[in-house]
């Protein structure tokens, strides 16, 4: 897909990586809109990039086809969503008191991550179809953000792993779903990254955490992440894929 003329939704825009990604897309001539948070700093950053601000909380599932509404009506259509709104929580299967891993812990990270994920992508995919499609039967692309966490769970990530596992597996199966519309569906499953979520970290902390990493030994950039969203959008060869940006890194048990 051309950036030059696209429109596209960041969910969790305001920060991170999405907002490298927005950054990246708004110099290449794309238009677009920031939805987050109210909290958050969203409507500096879609002023910054002459698009516009749309506050939203990924978990209220039937408020999100509203705000979605109103921003693709407001842009004139939709080609590109890229969401990064989610996190997770430190808990074990049974933790050192005995007691057993919250179930409703459990199910707010997941619906933090995995049903929001789904959600958005639906009301995307309802946009998307209404396209017309460009030369190559394009009309779309949505991208998803896992962790290589859904591979590699450390001890205490089992509700983050079970979300971002679930990310990675309706990947393939919704780019076969919408491929008959021209809709791209995609994953990127990020290392640690250096963003807002990652910054209460300290140096010593990220050194370790990255210190099994094939190359480079260092926490990745926002715009690294950004370089891959960009290239996804781009290439319509990528679909139904959950891509590692990660130096080579595996995570240890803890
Ligand atoms: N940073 C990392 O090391 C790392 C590694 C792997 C995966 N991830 C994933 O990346 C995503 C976080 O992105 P980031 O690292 O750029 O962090 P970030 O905190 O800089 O950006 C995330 C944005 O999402 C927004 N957001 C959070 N919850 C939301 C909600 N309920 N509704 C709407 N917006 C919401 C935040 O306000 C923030 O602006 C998460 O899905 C996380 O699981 C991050």
């Amino acid at each position: 897909m051309d950036i030059s003329g696209s429109k596209a939704i960041f969910v969790g825009g305001a920060s991170g990586m999405c907002r490298a990604t927005a950054t990246e897309f708004a110099a290449k001539g794309g238009q677009l809109s920031i939805l987050d948070l109210e909290s958050s700093d969203g409507a500096a950053v879609a002023q910054e990039l002459g698009g516009k601000f749309y506050p939203c909380n990924v978990m209220d599932y039937d408020d999100m086809a509203d705000v979605m509404d109103s921003a693709v009506s407001d842009m004139g259509g939709l080609h590109y969503v890229v969401n990064t709104a989610g996190g997770g929580g430190a808990q074990r299967t049974l933790k050192k008191d005995g007691t057993r891993h919250s179930l409703s812990d459990f199910r707010r990270v997941i619906d933090l991550n995995l049903i929001a994920s789904f959600n958005i992508n639906g009301i995307a995919a309802e946009h998307m179809a209404k396209n017309e499609p460009n030369a190559d039967g394009e009309r779309g692309v949505m991208i998803n953000t896992a962790s290589i966490a859904a591979f590699e769970g450390q001890i205490g990530q089992v509700s983050y792993t079970a979300a971002k596992a679930g990310i990675a597996g309706m990947t393939l199966t919704m780019a076969r779903d919408l491929g008959v519309l021209g809709i791209r569906c995609m994953t990127i499953a990020p290392s640690l990254f250096d963003t807002g979520l990652t910054a209460g970290i300290p140096d010593e902390g990220a050194q370790q955490l990255t210190k099994d990493a094939a190359f480079p030994r260092r926490m990745g950039q926002p715009h690294e992440f950004a370089t891959m969203a960009i290239a996804i959008y781009e290439c319509p060869m990528m679909n139904g894929s959950t891509i590692r940006v990660d130096a080579g890194q595996r995570f240890a048990p803890r």
